[in-house]
């Protein structure tokens, strides 16, 4: 039988908010062999965005060591050296398989037994795949998906075989934008299908997306909208080769990149914690239902004080903040103080090709679009407010400078009073920039 071994801390996962944790723990002091970081991937915590953007690019080529967390953020990197200075253990490809918070023991799946005093969530998220809902074919060589840098590597090495290939991008949110703009810079024929009217419908408006689809469609990347595959034709070698789609139409394809969304790892949890939205429930200090327990990340389902809601955030940006939000908590509720509620305000961000924008707040209610939203201006530069009950709620800026981009958070956090949606329009980023 194998040796038990037994923590202080444990956070189970080892991606982006697990990095930020275990800064943030020797931030607060831990002493060696306190914390443990227990991960299915090889590798460190990383940058998890740099996998859809620079890990792909033909030139500029990002590889570890160069994205380890905390560069993302400005911060120090965090070589695996680093873990061993502070008597962080990294317990690597190690998947847990079996989770019971009632006596705080996990296993591992080659039956590796954890005991911890308090743990750490962090599991993520993952694919959700074609073959889920049984789509014909959707097992066949070559149909990608992209979360974890093993499927990175996977996509380069298919990426460099097909050379001057075909590939069908199915899904138009985030991984549909920055993988079709990926591929299309290392020379593929790229065609997106996705199923509706516009690109990132969970944010973009029909305005904005009308500038990215002009854009993409510039640089060569056929757009198919309303509708999706439904099967898939594979070749001798099994290596998929055709992408049928519910109009009719068939597609060649030598790579398929599949990206149709997330699903939250809770599956461990189930029926030993609470859960909301999809999510972990958390308070405003990331502790779930049980005691000395904690979900922080994607996973976390948590009080968006701003809005007085709870919500799940799929993004890197809160993955860092409520990483150094539970462990200050932890930490503090050690020496019996409190600190502060969380207060996120919402941030996305996305890159592809030439292009970046920003995204802060809530996009509800009227939404005004502002500036130069030409596809082919070379001085392209636009946005939208959203304006709710009176008040601006949300900014996007595509192409921003940094001070613009804070000015579009301030706006957002700030909530100013707007009467005439006109001159808003008309105003444009000055409106942000004077707040
Ligand atoms: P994350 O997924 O980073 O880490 C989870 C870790 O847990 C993984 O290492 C996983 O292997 C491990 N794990 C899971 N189950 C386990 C188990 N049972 N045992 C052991 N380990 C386990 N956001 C953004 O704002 N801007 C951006 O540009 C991008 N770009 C981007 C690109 C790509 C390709 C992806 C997939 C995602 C993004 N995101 C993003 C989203 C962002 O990366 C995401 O929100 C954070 O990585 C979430 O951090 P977590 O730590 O919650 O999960
Ligand atoms: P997403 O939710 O952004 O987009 C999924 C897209 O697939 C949507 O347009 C959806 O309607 C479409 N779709 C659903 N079913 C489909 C079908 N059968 N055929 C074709 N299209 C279909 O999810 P994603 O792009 O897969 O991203 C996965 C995760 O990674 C998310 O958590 C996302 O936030 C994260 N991510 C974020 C960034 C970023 O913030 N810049 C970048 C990459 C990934």
């Amino acid at each position: 039988t194998m040796a038990e071994k037994s923590f202080k801390y444990v956070i189970v996962g080892g991606g982006v908010s697990a990095g930020y944790a275990a800064r943030e723990f020797s931030k607060q002091g831990v002493k060696p062999g306190e914390l443990a970081i227990i991960s299915k991937e090889a590798v460190a915590p990383y940058e998890r965005p740099a996998l859809s953007k620079a890990y792909l690019f033909p030139q500029g080529t990002a590889r570890l060591p160069g994205f380890h967390v905390c560069v993302g953020s400005g911060g120090e990197r965090l070589l695996p050296e680093w873990y061993t200075e502070k008597g962080i253990e990294l317990i690597l490809s190690t998947e847990i398989v079996k989770a019971d918070l009632a006596s705080k023991t996990l296993v591992s799946a080659a039956g590796e037994v954890f005991k911890y005093q308090v743990l750490v969530i962090a599991t993520g998220s993952t694919v959700i795949k074609l073959t889920d809902f049984g789509v014909q074919g959707a097992d066949a060589k070559n149909i990608l998906y992209l979360r974890e840098i093993d499927d990175a590597d996977k996509l380069v090495e298919v990426i460099k075989a097909k050379k001057s290939g075909k590939a069908v991008i199915v899904g138009g949110g985030y991984i549909g934008l920055e993988l079709s703009a990926a591929l299309r810079m290392n020379d593929i024929d790229v065609s997106m299908v996705y199923p509706e009217p516009w690109c990132m419908p969970r944010l973009f408006t029909a305005g904005i997306a009308a500038f990215y689809e002009g854009y993409y469609a510039n640089k060569g990347v056929e757009i198919i909208k309303g509708t999706v595959a439904v099967g898939f034709t594979a070749d001798a070698n099994g290596e998929v080769k055709e992408v049928k789609l519910k109009d009719g139409r068939v597609l060649e394809a030598d790579i398929v990149v599949v990206g149709v969304g997330g699903r939250p790892l809770t599956s461990l949890f189930k029926g030993q914690v609470e859960e909301e939205k999809g999510g972990i429930k958390t308070d405003a200090f990331f502790k779930t239902s049980v005691p000395d327990v904690y979900a922080i990340g994607d996973v976390a389902t948590f009080p968006m004080k701003l809005y007085n809601e709870i919500r799940r955030v799929e993004h890197v940006d809160h993955a860092r903040k409520s990483a150094e939000q539970a462990v200050k908590a932890i930490k503090a509720s050690e020496e019996g103080k409190t600190i502060d509620e969380y207060d996120y305000l919402p941030f996305f961000y996305s890159r592809s090709f030439d292009l970046s924008w920003q995204f802060y707040g809530d996009n509800v209610g009227d939404a005004v679009l502002f500036g130069d939203n030409d596809a082919a201006s070379p001085t392209h530069k636009f946005g939208s407010y959203w304006i709710k009950d009176g008040k601006v709620v949300g900014a996007f800026l595509e192409g921003g400078t940094p001070e613009e981009n804070k000015a579009i958070a301030k706006v957002a956090r700030v909530q100013p009073p707007v009467d005439n949606l006109d001159l808003l329009t008309k105003e444009g980023i000055g409106f942000a920039s004077k707040i």
